[in-house]
């Protein structure tokens, strides 16, 4: 059987490619989305680490959260589906800022927006391109570096991603998180993120939340809860194997030609030139 083709499989809204599963009609009616005080949005572009971020939040907690797939997931369905909430709204979201709905940005709701080297990104990406059914096929390590360097994969350009994002990122609302520094201090990053959600919580506590947040334990329980799509952040798959492969930072150097690396380094500065990155 023939493997759907990229027609079937992605659509462009406002110069964006998402896949068919998120339906335009939902796209147009997420500008009258009706956000709450207490919602906390997850952002990040894909393969930033954004389950690894909802699995150390929706631990923080103790009272009930509920942890919903992607805002732009889904038919129209889905705002009633998340009006029906009750409990405190942790929503992901892989939006680029001027597509978010504005109501989160007047009611000032907490977001924390997580982002990766986005070498690292590309080569994470391209595995979960490669596997998943839901996707588009790529061939080759190659073709898919040209698609991403061109913002020609699912939610459009890193580069436009992260410069909309980074524009706001002293406001009091947002929080700014990077993968690289969950890997190297998380008890540290942690704190960061409980100071901001006015979470009050022991060192002790956050000491056991690191330790069941390890890639391998956060691996190891999703195996046990394979196929559960309640249980994704990322409505792209169901399987949660695609999610966890190998959690490591500077896995791109397995993967960029010396020419790639430089073509890279030159397309990033020219657009990161008014980034503070
Ligand atoms: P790799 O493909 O490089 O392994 P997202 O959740 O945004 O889709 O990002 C997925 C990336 O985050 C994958 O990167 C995945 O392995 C990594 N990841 C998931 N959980 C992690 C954890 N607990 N620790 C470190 N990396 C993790």
């Amino acid at each position: 059987m023939c493997s759907p083709g990229k027609a079937e499989l992605i659509h462009v809204f406002k110069g964006i490619p998402f896949t068919t599963r998120s339906s335009p009609e939902l796209l147009k009616s997420l500008d009258n989305f009706d956000a709450r005080e207490d919602d906390v949005l997850l952002v990040s572009y894909p393969k930033s680490g954004t389950h690894w971020l909802a699995g150390v939040i929706t631990k923080l907690y103790n009272t009930q959260v509920t942890l919903t797939s992607p805002i732009e997931f889904g038919d129209i369905s889905k705002l009633e589906e998340l009006d029906k909430l009750s409990s405190r709204r942790i929503i992901p979201t892989h939006l680029d800022y001027n597509m978010l709905p504005p109501n989160f940005k007047k009611k000032k709701c907490k977001m924390i927006y997580i982002s990766r080297n986005p070498k690292d990104t590309a080569v994470s990406m391209y595995h979960y391109y490669r596997d998943n059914p839901n996707l588009p096929t790529v061939d080759t390590w190659t073709a898919f570096f040209d698609l991403f360097l061109k913002g020609d994969v699912v939610c459009g350009s890193w580069f436009d991603h992260f410069l909309s994002w980074e524009e706001h990122k002293n406001e009091s609302n947002i929080l700014f998180l990077f993968y690289e520094d969950m890997k190297k201090d998380l008890p540290k990053i942690v704190k960061d993120i409980t100071v901001f959600l006015d979470i009050n919580i022991s060192d002790h506590e956050i000491h056991d939340i690191c330790k069941k947040s390890s890639f391998s334990e956060m691996k190891t329980n999703t195996e046990k809860e394979n196929s559960n799509p309640n249980h994704t952040v990322c409505a792209l798959t169901s399987n949660r194997r695609l999610v966890f492969r190998k959690g490591t930072v500077g896995d791109w150097k397995n993967h960029f030609t010396p020419k790639q690396n430089l073509k890279f380094e030159e397309i990033f500065n020219e657009k990161m030139k008014l980034s503070n990155m």
